[in-house]
């Protein structure tokens, strides 16, 4: 089965670097439109110009209202509406609970969970005018499960991957499909900022770490493929659920 995208508008917070940006570049490849948003609004602005006339960028930090009806409002200006919201921007903290301040975990959570909250919030008018349509949201396997120095993260994570069920319940007479992406490590920069940390704390080099418990880094463009099936219409039955890619780090015993 080949996934298609073509017609489609989509609106991909944190598109800037990373899983984001792999995303943004799978869908224009498949046909479909896309405003690009990133805090990040110059490598927002890169991507839409190396992307071409489907592309437009909009500054956007997900943590504000008033800017998601602005990127919103860009999708219907540009394309005429919105039919997938794919909430990807996140941020990582890779410290002890005892460690992490009270404003860095606030940070994380309104990044993390106050974000799509508010995406979910601002897209939903607009894909009801469309008759309907999908939200993808990035949880993680850190939304599944416990690691060491990732206490805000995966607090985040698993809230994300509870409003995603209750979205799902919620909007599915809407004809809006709701589920979320849950994988292991990538390799993004996000990723390369937790190595140092992650090694420190389990005494093992990241490599073999990885190597034991997933096989290998997943890429940018493995995650983009599934949001992009989640996006279309053949996952037309697919609701309410967390999609673990993950080389088998969640199932596995050793
Ligand atoms: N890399 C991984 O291994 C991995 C695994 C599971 C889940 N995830 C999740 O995937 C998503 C993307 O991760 P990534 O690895 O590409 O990270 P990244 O750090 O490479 O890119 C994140 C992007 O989000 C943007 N961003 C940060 N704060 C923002 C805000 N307030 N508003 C709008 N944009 C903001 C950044 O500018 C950046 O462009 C995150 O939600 C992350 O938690 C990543």
């Amino acid at each position: 089965m080949i996934s298609s995208l073509e017609g489609k508008r989509a609106l991909i917070t944190g598109a800037a670097a990373g899983l984001g940006k792999a995303t943004a570049e799978l869908f224009i490849a498949q046909g479909a439109s896309v405003v690009v948003t990133d805090v990040d609004g110059a490598g927002a602005e890169a991507l839409a110009s190396a992307l071409g006339e489907k592309a437009v960028a909009v500054t956007h930090d997900v943590t504000v209202a008033a800017e998601w009806e602005t990127a919103v409002a860009a999708a219907r200006d540009a394309f005429g509406g919105l039919d997938v919201l794919v909430n990807n921007a996140g941020i990582e903290i890779g410290k002890p609970i005892t460690e992490t301040g009270q404003d860095e975990f606030e940070r994380l959570m309104k990044i993390n969970v106050t974000g799509p909250f508010l995406g979910i919030k601002a897209a939903v008018p607009a894909l009801v005018e469309s008759g309907g349509g999908s939200i993808v949201n990035m949880a993680s396997v850190a939304g599944l499960g416990g690691a060491p120095l990732l206490g805000a993260y995966c607090a985040s994570k698993g809230a994300v991957v509870r409003l995603t069920e209750v979205a799902a319940i919620e909007l599915r007479a809407a004809g809006i499909r709701v589920n979320a992406v849950c994988p292991a490590f990538i390799g993004t920069a996000m990723v390369d900022r937790l190595v140092k940390p992650f090694e420190a704390a389990v005494g093992l080099p990241f490599g073999d770490v990885v190597k034991i418990k997933q096989g290998r880094l997943g890429t940018s463009e493995e995650v983009a493929e599934m949001v992009a099936f989640l996006a279309s219409d053949d996952a037309e039955w697919t609701t309410g659920a967390a999609h673990v890619l993950d080389g088998g780090l969640v199932e596995g015993l050793l």
